[in-house]
């Protein structure tokens, strides 16, 4: 089904390219606009560009794309930390919207903290540069081809979860998945979207959480706990959901697989399986690169928090392992995945290890040349 979206960018993002590049990034509009209508393209859709730096101007783009467009993807700019008309405009439209900040607003200003128009969104997605505005389009596919139910865990805004399930009667089997994105703000569940989309179509419900990340929101003990805390949440699902928790697989992409493998590992009933996707597994061994990462996790009392946090210091596991790592990844090297099959399996795991040519990004979309492997490994 082809879906029309328009992509519209508020004051000032005219000047993308030239404005402050090391917080907006070198690309123009122009450029953005045309990278977005050839991502929809790819994604069967058409995409309509707008701009305006005027707040009636944005306003009246808004209403007349009633009818005529099915997603809005959204940089209010500055406007989103003041325009309650946006927001109401927004409102009042009903046409699922994204909204899409380029920086990191919640590490800057506090006056950007503030987003007046997210409320009226069904998704905010910031701070990935103007990559978000490609993930707002995936998003915006993904939610229109399988619509999740949206449901808390835990009190935390970040404690929630999107459960999809398939068709037929069930009971289903079911696959949590667990994004990455080095345990950041900026990444958050959409990122797992096209996963559980193609999951469910293969006959497995999924659960494809939000957790409380470290800085700002939160230290690495509550990052650590959320995954965990939302499985035992799926004990609560009403009987209606018909899901098997026995036949719960566990999916962790890069950041997200050391959470996974370590929900895995308390969980009750066990799981069938963790899957890590290009997982971040030996943290000692990721390299210096990524010591700003691994701050919370590592820094303090480093010696004794290792066993507690580095997966591949915690095996055995007493679940199988899949490990899926693209050969072509520059963030997470292959050998993460290669060593924790081997250690794995040392410590008396059934592991496997499945090797795809794809980055790090591209193994959890669908588009990937690689997809049908990745899939086979997941299921
Ligand atoms: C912005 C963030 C806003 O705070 C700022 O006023 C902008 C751009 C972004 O894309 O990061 O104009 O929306």
């Amino acid at each position: 089904m082809t879906v029309r979206i328009l992509l519209l960018n508020g004051p000032n993002l005219n000047l993308l390219g030239r404005r402050d590049p090391a917080i907006y990034g070198s690309a123009t509009l122009d450029e953005v606009e045309e990278q977005c209508r050839a991502h929809a393209a790819r994604l069967g859709h058409t995409l309509e560009a707008r701009q305006s730096n005027h707040e009636g101007g944005l306003i009246d783009i808004l209403h007349r794309s009633r009818g005529e467009v099915e997603g809005v993807v959204f940089n209010p700019g500055a406007y989103s930390h003041t325009s309650y008309a946006l927001h109401d405009a927004l409102e009042a439209i009903e046409i699922p919207t994204v909204e899409v900040h380029i920086s990191d607003v919640r590490s800057r200003e506090t006056w950007r903290r503030i987003s007046v128009t997210e409320p009226a969104c069904v998704y905010q997605i910031f701070g990935r540069g103007t990559v978000g505005y490609q993930n707002a389009i995936s998003h915006l596919h993904y939610r229109k081809n399988h619509p999740p139910l949206t449901l808390s865990y835990g009190p935390h805004p970040d404690q929630v979860a999107d459960l999809r399930t398939p068709w037929g009667a069930g009971p289903h089997p079911i696959a949590v998945l667990i994004h990455g994105g080095g345990w950041t703000a900026p990444y958050t569940r959409d990122l797992m979207d096209g996963m559980a989309v193609e999951l469910s179509k293969h006959g497995m419900a999924t659960w494809n959480i939000e957790y409380r990340r470290i800085p700002p929101v939160g230290d690495w003990r509550n990052t650590l706990a959320d995954p965990s805390l939302s499985l035992e949440a799926l004990k609560a699902l009403p009987p209606e959901h018909r899901v098997d928790l026995n036949r719960t697989t566990v999916i962790g992409h890069s950041a997200g697989a050391q959470l996974g493998f370590f929900a895995a590992k308390s969980a009750s009933p066990r799981p069938v399986r963790l899957v890590s996707v290009a997982g971040m597994l030996d943290l000692e061994r990721l390299g210096s690169g990524f010591d700003y990462l691994l701050q919370g996790f590592l820094c303090e009392e480093r010696e004794a928090r290792q066993a507690e946090v580095d997966p591949v210091q915690s095996l055995p596991l007493g679940s199988p392992i899949v490990a899926i790592h693209g050969r072509k990844d520059d963030s997470v090297p292959i050998d993460q995945s290669r060593r924790l099959v081997e250690a794995a399996r040392r410590a008396g795991d059934q592991a496997d290890l499945v090797e795809t040519d794809s980055d790090h990004m591209d193994i959890i979309s669908p588009l990937s040349p690689a997809w049908e492997q990745i899939m086979q490994a997941c299921l």
